[in-house]
């Protein structure tokens, strides 16, 4: 699996950025849509900030962009302060001039009897538009991409699940305490994650080192789900010295 070190995070967002706005540039010329698949979280937040730069400094347009959020907590209601779908307009939607339909999250409001309709459309709606061109990812401590904990499988769609404990853990801090976390969520499934074109996985920081480890060098299982990226076929691993620091 392809990995690549960064003397900082800051570097690292700045490559993806560059990659994904040339892809929007290249696609837009040919008055194509882009679609991308995004994540949440502190990883990817650095890529949406050059991302805006680059939108407000150079006038690249997201008119033709067209974007899946990997997952969302369940039930949340989109106005909740930790809200996924809050975070991704304050982190980036309102900040260029992407079509609100053309944004696309999972939906932390939807009634139980019509969860498994809804994951499946969420997947129909990618399909049919010819899959994810680029999926930004960043990796949990439970080797998670999305939402898709230990136990995930190669074949889980769009699905709700259970969060994983430490994952509870590491979301506490924004929910004033653990007890608060909701214990299910709405992801994106592996499958889907690895029918996209191209992968950027982000990790920043020791602390998620032994993690990468796992990932990119241990053994494909479905207990580190982030493993399963060794059998994508164009994914790369971008990692600042610390994120690195224990790979071989
Ligand atoms: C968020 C997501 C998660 C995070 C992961 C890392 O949409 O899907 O898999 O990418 O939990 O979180 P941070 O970036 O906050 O360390």
């Amino acid at each position: 699996v392809s990995t690549r070190v960064f003397e900082d995070r800051d570097e690292g967002s700045k490559f993806v950025a560059t990659e994904i706005a040339a892809l929007i540039k290249e696609k837009n010329k040919l008055d194509k849509y882009t679609v991308l698949g995004l994540a949440t979280g502190s990883s990817p937040l650095l890529l949406y900030k050059e991302l805006i730069r680059i939108h407000k400094e150079e006038g690249l347009s997201f008119k033709n962009v067209i974007t899946f959020n990997l997952d969302e907590y369940y039930p949340m209601n989109p106005v909740d302060a930790q809200s996924y779908n809050k975070f991704m307009h304050e982190n980036l939607f309102s900040h260029i001039d992407i079509k609100p339909e053309n944004v696309n999250i999972p939906d932390g409001t939807i009634p139980m009897g019509e969860m498994d309709a809804y994951c499946r459309s969420y997947d129909n709606k990618i399909n049919s538009l010819g899959g994810l061109d680029i999926q930004v990812l960043g990796i949990g401590r439970t080797g998670h991409i999305g939402f898709n904990e230990p136990g995930s499988q190669i074949s889980d769609g769009t699905r709700m699940v259970y969060l994983n404990d430490i994952t509870r853990e590491d979301a506490a801090k924004d929910f004033g305490g653990k007890e608060n976390v909701p214990r299910t969520a709405i992801t994106m499934g592996v499958k889907t994650i690895m029918k996209a074109n191209k992968v950027f996985l982000m990790g920043w920081g020791e602390n998620k080192a032994p993690i990468v480890k796992e990932a990119t060098e241990g053994l494909v299982t479905g207990e580190v789900p982030a493993s399963f990226l060794q059998n994508h076929d164009d994914v790369l691993f971008v990692l600042d010295k610390g994120a690195a620091s224990r790979l071989s």
